[in-house]
């Protein structure tokens, strides 16, 4: 896996009732900021399964390569865990501004997720802007990523 240096492409992003208006701010920090943005929803307080919005992030980003999701729950640990059962996601949920920068540095995540319920709004943004800003390292991580990636199909 080679290093990723190109800025991302699309951010497409998702959440579930609990996760929206923490979606719905990081989502106006990206279009401030002139990115590419796709909200797949959800978009009203009604309460919703966290999966079916995770598949849908999910497997727009796989689809769509150079692009990265975003996904917001009520802790950011069902859409972590739910994105990550789509062939080709590599979700993290994220807890510090290490975790921000690690989750690219290292896991070359291509989804981050995070606890609408457990953040305020400016360290979810903080987080989100350096996660943007990092490179995937390659290297060791590469062949880490290889070995991950071939637990898919196991
Ligand atoms: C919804 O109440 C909540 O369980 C969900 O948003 C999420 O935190 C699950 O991981």
């Amino acid at each position: 896996m080679s290093n990723v240096s190109a800025a991302p492409s699309r951010f497409y992003f998702g959440s579930d009732h609990a996760g929206r208006e923490l979606k719905e701010i990081l989502l106006a920090h990206a279009k401030n900021r002139g990115l590419a943005v796709e909200d797949l929803g959800t978009h009203t307080d009604a309460s919703v399964d966290y999966p079916d919005y995770a598949e849908k992030v999910a497997r727009e980003v796989v689809a769509d390569p150079g692009s990265l999701g975003v996904l917001v729950c009520g802790t950011g640990i069902g859409m972590s865990i739910a994105a990550n059962k789509i062939h080709g996601a590599r979700a993290a949920l994220l807890y510090n501004a290490s975790t921000a920068r690690l989750a690219r540095q290292h896991n070359n995540a291509n989804i981050i997720a995070m606890g609408g319920r457990e953040i305020a709004p400016d360290q979810a943004i903080t987080w989100f802007d350096i996660f943007v800003a990092t490179v995937f390292e390659g290297g060791r991580h590469g062949r880490r990523l290889e070995k991950v990636a071939r637990l898919e199909g196991s």
